[in-house]
């Protein structure tokens, strides 16, 4: 029987370095953040034939706000242009489509295209494409925070009954599998506000590498290096 370390269900990217890579090749940032959308629906078909049932993706932080105007706009274009050229394949493919953080703040054509994308998708079940957008842990903790605390002042939930699935409960990630794999690329060994409950216990790959590069060779090679890892939970390894 499978335990928990042989199944791989749910990846987490924080898709990282395409304006560096852009800049190695004299071109503007922006198209590092354009070549870096082909990387993720290639990352996607991995995952798919891998059977990994979600694939989150970290693709604009709230701190990303503080870049230059013209870069956030090129950025939102292209993640609509993916979306558009994508929709019938992730129907084709029963691929449920879900966004984490606040998309209110996102140009109105960029939550009408998430918004069709979702409302198109949302009754597949057999992958899920996560992407966080506008997208902050900590903000999402203090948005969990607020409703637990509503809800015990409503009545509703007794302090004593507040845990850990309580918490998960009011995340984002709420329907979704615990993260088993989290990889970032392009050499930064930091989390930059991603998922900072949810990677309590996922494995951990950072590569050099810059995400417009990070071809399904490499994602396959990391998935291999996961099952290499000895998972234990605070417990003892079960491999021999
Ligand atoms: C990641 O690449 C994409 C986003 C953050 C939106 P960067 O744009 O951060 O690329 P570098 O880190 O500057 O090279
Ligand atoms: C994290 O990358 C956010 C995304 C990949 C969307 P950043 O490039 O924004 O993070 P820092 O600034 O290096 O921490
Ligand atoms: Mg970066």
């Amino acid at each position: 029987m499978a335990n928990k370390q042989e199944t791989l269900q749910h990846v987490a990217l924080i898709m990282d370095g395409n304006g560096r890579w852009a800049k190695q090749r004299n071109l503007p940032r922006h198209l590092g953040h354009k070549e870096g959308c082909e990387r993720i629906i290639e990352t996607f078909e991995v995952c798919k034939k891998r059977n990994i049932k979600v694939l989150t993706l970290y693709a604009f932080s709230t701190e990303n706000w503080n870049r230059p105007k013209a870069e956030i706009r090129h950025l939102f274009n292209y993640l609509e242009s993916f979306f558009k050229k994508n929709i019938k394949k992730f129907e084709r493919d029963g691929v449920r489509v879900q966004v984490m953080g606040d998309v209110t703040r996102l140009p109105l054509k960029t939550q009408k295209t998430l918004e069709e994308a979702i409302a198109r998708t949302k009754d597949f079940d057999n992958f899920v494409f996560n992407i966080a957008l506008n997208y902050g842990s900590q903000q999402e903790l203090v948005k969990a925070t607020k409703e637990i605390a509503k809800e015990v002042q409503d009545g509703k939930l007794d302090i004593q009954d507040i845990n850990e699935d309580t918490i998960s409960k009011h995340l984002y990630t709420h329907n979704l599998p615990p993260v088993d794999l989290m990889i970032r690329t392009s050499g930064e060994c930091r989390l930059s506000n991603y998922l900072l409950y949810q990677l309590a216990y996922s494995e951990f790959i950072f590569t050099e590498t810059y995400w417009p590069d990070f071809k399904e060779k490499e994602f396959e090679a990391c998935l291999d290096e996961y099952y290499k890892r000895d998972r234990r939970y605070g417990g003892l390894s079960k491999k021999k």
